[in-house]
């Protein structure tokens, strides 16, 4: 089933949330794939090597943000972010090693699926409570 956004994933960082809308829309298009009985390996190739950049820039921009407003789990999502970055490393050697198959893509799309719901839901929308002007008026206060 695709991984539809909800409100509980909102961070009300627009740019977060749209870049978890686009994690979104690349899983998606990997589940959409992983029913197909015959893929088009360029397809799938094109759609990882974007999938990977971008969840890469996105952790960036993210753990830059928490650390810029001071937010208490910034620490937390860092370390779950390696842990990912881990787990997309290795499977995507087994995929260059062995090639596509439709079990690979079928249990990655839905490692991706519980991954970010539950790690969004948990994690990330903590950002919320931490809003750029906060940070602002802390570091303002400071001098
Ligand atoms: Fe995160």
């Amino acid at each position: 089933m695709a991984i539809e956004w909800r409100k509980n994933f909102a961070t009300n960082d627009p740019h977060i949330d749209e870049q978890h809308q686009q994690i979104f829309r690349f899983a998606n298009k990997l589940e959409a794939i992983a029913e197909q009985a015959e893929v088009d390996t360029r397809e799938v190739d094109h759609l990882l090597r974007f999938l990977e950049t971008y969840i890469q820039n996105h952790f960036r921009y993210e753990e830059a943000c928490m650390l810029k407003r001071r937010c208490p789990v910034a620490q937390k999502n860092r370390s779950e972010h390696l842990a990912f970055k881990g787990y997309l490393t290795r499977t995507l050697e087994v995929y260059h090693q062995n090639g596509y198959s439709q079990e690979w893509a079928q249990t990655l799309y839905s490692k991706l699926e519980n991954w970010l719901s539950n790690h969004i839901c948990r994690v990330d929308v903590q950002l919320s409570d931490y809003p750029e002007r906060v940070a602002t008026s802390k570091a303002a206060n400071s001098n």
